[in-house]
């Protein structure tokens, strides 16, 4: 992989920049579906955290239409395969798992205010897009590599079979 940090920083699409540290990462086959669908969540993210007044209404979209399409489905996966499956290892009151979890309930919450709001105050989403990209960024950067360290092989690939099917079956 091509080093990016031997790019110079203005050559990078605002995009690129916002997911860049996600992308340099090497991710086991198991986690790369949900490692690319935190690519999509750092871009709403971005949207969020850059609105103003002009641009609340089309941020406040973006990330509802990340959050129904693809960001639920997602923190369900996370819920219901692999916190417990790294819960075998770590005990299920690990801190990573109580951060997760807590940050998907706000997470989740924050989701159905914005749902109700078709007028939202831009702090409001820039907060929400602070939230959610340090959300993706702790998972990423501290949660993956640990249950990348903790797993066995095949455990690590159990669980990519199970994610594929919750995502078959969602579809
Ligand atoms: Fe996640």
């Amino acid at each position: 992989m091509r080093n990016e940090l031997s790019r110079p920083p203005g050559r990078l699409s605002s995009n690129a920049a916002a997911t860049r540290s996600v992308g340099a990462m090497k991710r086991s086959k198991a986690l790369r579906a949900l490692s690319h669908q935190h690519h999509q969540g750092l871009f709403a993210a971005l949207q969020l955290k850059r609105a103003g007044p002009e641009t609340a209404v089309e941020a406040r979209q973006a990330f509802l239409d990340f959050y129904e399409r693809e960001g639920s489905r997602h923190f369900r996966a996370e819920e219901e395969l692999l916190l417990p499956a790294f819960a075998r290892h770590s005990g299920v009151d690990d801190p990573a798992i109580v951060r997760v979890l807590t940050e998907h309930v706000d997470l989740r919450g924050r989701a159905q205010d914005l749902e109700r709001s078709a007028d939202p105050d831009p702090a409001t989403l820039r907060e929400l897009g602070g939230r959610l990209e340090s959300h993706i960024r702790f998972e990423e950067r501290v949660l993956f590599p640990m249950i990348e360290e903790a797993l066995p092989v095949e455990e690590l690939e159990r669980l990519g079979a199970a994610f594929a099917r919750a995502e078959a079956e969602g579809e």
